[in-house]
């Protein structure tokens, strides 16, 4: 799908904590869209540069795939498919291009709250659920501890209760989720936020200028934000 494009095609969340602030930070960069409230696709009016609303977690498949040119992504779902892909012996095909400053979170790992944590050695022969496996492995092979990883697309904070795992490894932004769920937070693995996401290769047609310019006036809007 590295077909020939005149314009850009940006990926965002479609509903979420990343959705608002996504579409006023490219509205913020001179981008409009002809308004289309249940629509997918919104077509850009002010600039050729379109809109695809969608789940974050396709959001780095599309730009693997050369569906979209660009997306803005939580780090960690970035990273997390970026070490799923490596692990079966895919490039990674994108990359982080801007740390947008929005949708901080942290990715960590949580314990029930009667556990004295002494540090990553405790870990140890436990079951950690999660919806970052990725990440995850990688980080228990640079902490040299051997635990087995229990993968889960949601509601990973009741595996301890359930029984299925014996602590979590989730994202962290208020921290009501984990007190609810009478786990406190330990050891943090990833500080995340909303980054602006761009495929590794060069274009080669009009989508250059287009892509330059967008992160000109976005570079712009960042430093007025600081
Ligand atoms: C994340 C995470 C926790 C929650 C933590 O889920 O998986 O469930 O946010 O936030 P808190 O610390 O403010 O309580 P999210 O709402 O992004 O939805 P998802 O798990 O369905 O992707
Ligand atoms: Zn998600
Ligand atoms: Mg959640």
């Amino acid at each position: 799908n590295g077909t020939s494009r005149d314009r850009l095609r940006i990926a965002i969340q479609k509903s979420g904590r990343l959705a608002e602030p996504a579409r006023a930070l490219l509205s913020a960069c001179g981008l409009s869209w002809r308004e289309s409230r249940d629509k997918l696709f919104c077509y850009g009016e002010s600039l050729p540069v379109d809109l695809l609303l969608v789940r974050d977690d396709d959001i780095p498949g599309l730009i693997a795939d050369g569906v979209c040119d660009f997306g803005v992504v939580g780090r960690n779902e970035l990273n997390e498919q970026a070490g799923a892909r490596q692990s079966i012996g895919l490039p990674a095909a994108y990359q982080e291009l801007r740390a947008l400053g929005f949708g901080g979170c942290r990715l960590m790992l949580a314990v029930p709250e009667a556990w004295q944590w002494s540090g990553p050695e405790q870990l140890q022969g436990t079951r950690i659920a999660t919806s970052y496996p990725a990440i995850l492995a990688q980080w228990l092979q640079e902490q040299g501890v051997q635990a087995s990883v229990v993968e889960l697309s949601g509601s990973v904070e009741i595996a301890p209760k359930l029984g299925t795992a014996d602590l979590i490894c989730d994202l962290v932004s208020s921290g009501a989720t984990l007190a609810a769920n009478q786990l406190k937070p330990v050891q943090t693995l990833l500080e995340s936020e909303a980054v602006l996401a761009g495929p590794v290769r060069r274009f080669e047609d009009q989508r250059a200028q287009l892509a330059a310019m967008l992160l000109r006036r976005m570079d712009g809007v960042l430093k007025l934000k600081d």
